[in-house]
C-alpha cells in the first residue's frame, strides 16, 4: 500500500474495525482502552498472562478500576499473546483473524525500567515487542500506527525539545535509548510499507487530575513514598519509643511536625514535568482522531513543577519539615550523613527527571487540543494533594485489586 492510499482515520472511528490496544494491562494502554470502550468503540487487547492468571482475567480485575459496565464489554475482544514472540505465539488461524478485524494499532506496551542490568528485558519489550507489532500492522493492512513513546527520547540534549526525531544523541539510560530506537524504527516501517503512523510522547504521569486515581505508584510516587516511609518509622519511635535511633539520624519532633534534615544536592529551579493520566488519555485520544501522518505530539505541561515547590508540597501534606537544597557539588567538600546515603539511594535512578532545566515544546498538540479546549492542569498543592490522598487512601496500591 502506498502512504497516500492510508484510509482517514474516522473510517476507523465510524466502527467498521477495531482498534488494537497493546499494554492494555498497563497504566496507560488501559486508560486508553477504558476511554474508548465508553465512547462507543470497537477494540481488542492484547494481554500475557501472567502467574497464574489468564488474559481475560486479567483485563477483568482492571474493569471495576476503570469503571468499564457490564454493557461495553461487547465491544471488547481479549486476545491472549506475547508481544515478543512472532505472531505474539498465537496460532495461525487466530493471528490471521486478527489480522482481518485490525485497522488502527495504538501501541502502549513497553518496558519502563530504567536499570542497564535489565538491558535484554528493554530490548526484548521495546524492541523486539514493537517489531512484532509493527510486522502484524503490515500483515493486517492496518491504515494507522500509534506508538506511545516518551519526550526523554530526547536524551541529554538541554534547552528546548522540539516535537520532531533528533540525531540520536547522549542518552541516561537505557529506557531513553530504546525508545529513541524504537521510534526510529516505527518512522523507518510505516514510511516503507505505507502505513500512517504518529509518535506520542508523555512526559512523566500521575493520577488523575480529579481525584489522583491511578494504579501505578512509581515516577513521582517513589521518592514521595520513601520520605513517607522514612517519617512513619521515625515518628513512631520519637512518639512510642526512645527516641534513640531518631535522634542518631538527627530526625526530631518541632512543633507537631517530623524534623527530617535531608539537604538535595538540587538548584531549586530545577523540576520535573507531570501530566495526568486524564489529560494523557484525551490528548492521545484526540490526536488519533484525525492524525496527522508522521506527526510527532509531546503530551507535558508547559512547566516544571520546581524542586523548591515540591519541597513546599511535600512539608505541607507531609507535616514535616527539614527538607532543602544545596548547591551542585556540595557534597564533593562535605559528607551525606547516613540518611541522606540512604534516600539518594532511592531517588538516583529518577534524578535526571526531578532535576530537568529542559523544556518540551507542545506546539503540535496545542494545535489540536485548542480545537477542543482542553489545557494540561497545572500541577499546583490542590492537585499534589489529590495524587498523594489516593496513594494513602489505597496503600500506595496495595489496597488496590488490579494485576
Ligand atoms: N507512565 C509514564 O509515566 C510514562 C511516561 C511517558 C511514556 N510512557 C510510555 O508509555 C508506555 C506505557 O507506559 P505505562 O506507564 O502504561 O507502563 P506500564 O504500566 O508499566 O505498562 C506496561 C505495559 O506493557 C506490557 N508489556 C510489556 N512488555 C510486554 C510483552 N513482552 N508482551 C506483552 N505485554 C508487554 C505490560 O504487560 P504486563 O502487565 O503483562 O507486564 C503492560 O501492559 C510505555 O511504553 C512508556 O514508555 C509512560
Amino acid at each position: 500500500m502506498k502512504s497516500d492510499q492510508i484510509k482517514p482515520a474516522s473510517r476507523f472511528f465510524q466502527g467498521e474495525k477495531s482498534i488494537l490496544i497493546t499494554g492494555a494491562t498497563g497504566l496507560i494502554g488501559s486508560h486508553i482502552a477504558g476511554y474508548l470502550l465508553k465512547k462507543g468503540h470497537r477494540i481488542v487487547v492484547l494481554i500475557r498472562s501472567k502467574g497464574n492468571l489468564n488474559a481475560v482475567q486479567r483485563f477483568q480485575s482492571l474493569c471495576d478500576f476503570l469503571e468499564i459496565s457490564r454493557g461495553l464489554l461487547s465491544n471488547l475482544t481479549i486476545v491472549e499473546g506475547a508481544l515478543d514472540k512472532y505472531s505474539f505465539g498465537l496460532s495461525t488461524s487466530t493471528y490471521e483473524k486478527l489480522c482481518d478485524q485490525i485497522d488502527c494499532i495504538i501501541h502502549c506496551a513497553g518496558n519502563t525500567t530504567f536499570s542497564a542490568k535489565q538491558r535484554a528485558e528493554s530490548e526484548r519489550d521495546n524492541i523486539t515487542g514493537l517489531n512484532n507489532v509493527l510486522e502484524f500492522g503490515r500483515h493486517s493492512r492496518c491504515s494507522w500506527f500509534h506508538l506511545m513513546s516518551t519526550v526523554y527520547t530526547a536524551g541529554k540534549k538541554t534547552g528546548m525539545c522540539d516535537e520532531k526525531l533528533d540525531e540520536p544523541g547522549l542518552f541516561t539510560n537505557v529506557y531513553e535509548e530504546t525508545k529513541y530506537r524504537g521510534e526510529q524504527k516505527t518512522l523507518d516501517f510505516c514510511r516503507k510499507n505505507g502505513i500512517g503512523f504518529t509518535i506520542l510522547r508523555p512526559s512523566i504521569v500521575v493520577g488523575d487530575s480529579h481525584d489522583g486515581r491511578t494504579f501505578r505508584f512509581n515516577g513521582l510516587y517513589y521518592p514521595l513514598k520513601a520520605l513517607f516511609l522514612i517519617r512513619n518509622m521515625f515518628r513512631q519511635d520519637l512518639i512510642s519509643g526512645d527516641g534513640k535511633r531518631a535522634k542518631r539520624m538527627s530526625i526530631s519532633y518541632k512543633n507537631g511536625k517530623i524534623h527530617i534534615p535531608l539537604r538535595l544536592e538540587f538548584n531549586p529551579v530545577e523540576g520535573i514535568n507531570l501530566v495526568p493520566i486524564d489529560f494523557v488519555v484525551k490528548a492521545v485520544c484526540s490526536i488519533i482522531q484525525t492524525p496527522q501522518n508522521g506527526g510527532i505530539f509531546h503530551i507535558a505541561s508547559k512547566t516544571n513543577v520546581t524542586i523548591a515547590e515540591l519541597i513546599e508540597f511535600t512539608h505541607n501534606f507531609f507535616d514535616i519539615t527539614g527538607l532543602s537544597t544545596v548547591s551542585t557539588g556540595f557534597f564533593s567538600t562535605y559528607n551525606k550523613t547516613p540518611l541522606e546515603c540512604l534516600f539518594d539511594g532511592y531517588i538516583e535512578p529518577y534524578l535526571p527527571y526531578m532535576k530537568d532545566k529542559r523544556s518540551f515544546s507542545t506546539k503540535n498538540t496545542d494545535k489540536v487540543l485548542s480545537l477542543i479546549g482542553i489545557t494540561c492542569p497545572v500541577f499546583d498543592y490542590d492537585l499534589f494533594s489529590r495524587c498523594m490522598n489516593y496513594a494513602l487512601d489505597n496503600k500506595w496500591g496495595k489496597e488496590l485489586q488490579v494485576c
